[in-house]
C-alpha cells in the first residue's frame, strides 16, 4: 500500500527515497498519465507556484519533459541555461541560485555536471530541489520513468530480470536504475567491457556479465546506455566500432534469442553503436513510451514534493 506523502522534501537521488515513496510516485503518475491523454491536458494543481529549471549541462528530453510537466500542472516556469548566464562571468552556484530564489521561486529542478551539487544546495537553501542529473552520480526521474515503463509492460517487477548494458562507469542512469530496481525487487545485471564496469559494483547486489549474448539470454528487459565519450578523460575502449561489434545489439542478435525481450534506452541514442536503427524502431523497443511516461512521472514528483512542503497554496 502507498504512503500518503513523500518521506523527503527533495528528490536528490533514488538512494534517499523509500519503496513506499516509489509506489506513491507511480500511483500519482498513473493519474497524471490519464490527465495528459485527455483533450485538455492541464490541471490547476501548481497554480501560483514558480519553478526554475536550472540546466548547467545539455539536455533535450529531461528539460522539455520537466517544462511540460510544470506547465500541465499550471506552474509558472523560468528556464536557465548556464551557457547564456552570468556563470560564464564567474558567479558561484550558490550565488546564482540565491539570486534566482530572491525573485520568489518556490522549487528548483537542476541538472549539474558535479556529483553532489544538489546535496550541497539542499544544505544551503530552503526550497524543494529535484535532481535532473548530477554528473556521473544519479538521475532519479529517469530511473522512475524507466521502472514505471517496465511495470506497464511486465506488471510487478519483483523477480523480473533487467540487464543494463554499456558504459556503467560514467552513467548516472545506471546507478539510479540499480537503486530503483533493487527497491522494487527486480534482479539486476550489468554488462559491458571490463573497463566500463566499476570494480566494486557487485556490492550493490548486481550480477556482472561481459558477454552480451549471455546477458540478453538471461534478461526480460535490456536497458541500453550510450558510451559517454564526453565524460571519458582516457580511452576506455579501442574504438566505437570495436565496442559496437562486441556489445552492439542488432535485430539479428535479438531474433536469435530463445525469447522476446524488451529494449529500452534513456536517450540520446547513438544509432549503429549501442543499438542498430532497426532495433531502436522495432516492436521490441519501448523507447518512446519511456519519453511519454517521463512527463507523468515528473508531474507526480513535482506535485508530491510541493504538497509535502505546503508550497501548494489553499
Ligand atoms: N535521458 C536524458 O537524460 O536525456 P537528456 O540528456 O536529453 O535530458
Amino acid at each position: 500500500m502507498s504512503a500518503l506523502e513523500m518521506s523527503t522534501k527533495h528528490l536528490l537521488g533514488i538512494k534517499y527515497i523509500t519503496r513506499e515513496d516509489i509506489d506513491l510516485i507511480f500511483s500519482t503518475a498513473e493519474n497524471f498519465k490519464e490527465v495528459i491523454n485527455r483533450p485538455i491536458k492541464k490541471v490547476p494543481s501548481l497554480r501560483d507556484i514558480t519553478i526554475a529549471n536550472l540546466f548547467f549541462e545539455n539536455s533535450t528530453r529531461t528539460r522539455i519533459s520537466f517544462e511540460l510537466a510544470e506547465k500541465r500542472l499550471s506552474a509558472d516556469v523560468v528556464n536557465f541555461s548556464a551557457s547564456s548566464s552570468s556563470v560564464k562571468k564567474g558567479e558561484t552556484l550558490l550565488d546564482t541560485v540565491n539570486n534566482i530564489l530572491s525573485m520568489k521561486v518556490d522549487m528548483i529542478v537542476m541538472r549539474h555536471p558535479a556529483p553532489g551539487a544538489h546535496a550541497f544546495l539542499a544544505n544551503h537553501i530552503d526550497v524543494n530541489i529535484i535532481n535532473a542529473g548530477d554528473g556521473t552520480h544519479e538521475h532519479p526521474t529517469q530511473a522512475l520513468l524507466d521502472a514505471f515503463s517496465m511495470r506497464e509492460k511486465l506488471g510487478d517487477l519483483k523477480g523480473k530480470k533487467v540487464v543494463i548494458v554499456g558504459d556503467i562507469l560514467h552513467s548516472r542512469v545506471a546507478l539510479s536504475n540499480i537503486f530503483c530496481l533493487k527497491k522494487l525487487g527486480a534482479e539486476v545485471m550489468v554488462c559491458g567491457p571490463p573497463t566500463l564496469i566499476p570494480k566494486h559494483i557487485k556490492m550493490l547486489g548486481v550480477e556482472v556479465s561481459y558477454n552480451i549474448r549471455e546477458a540478453l539470454e538471461w534478461c526480460d528487459v535490456a536497458n541500453v546506455l550510450r558510451i559517454q565519450l564526453e565524460r571519458q578523460d582516457i580511452k576506455y575502449i579501442p574504438s566505437l566500432r570495436e565496442y559496437s561489434s562486441y556489445f552492439g545489439i542488432d535485430l539479428e542478435l535479438l531474433n536469435s534469442l530463445k525469447k522476446d525481450i524488451i529494449i529500452m534506452h534513456p536517450g540520446p541514442i547513438n544509432r549503429g553503436v549501442e543499438l542498430s536503427g532497426d532495433v531502436a524502431d522495432s516492436e521490441h523497443s519501448i523507447i518512446l513510451d519511456q519519453v511519454e511516461n517521463g512527463v507523468a512521472i515528473r508531474m507526480a514528483v513535482l506535485y508530491l514534493l510541493a504538497s509535502k512542503r505546503n508550497v501548494i497554496k489553499a
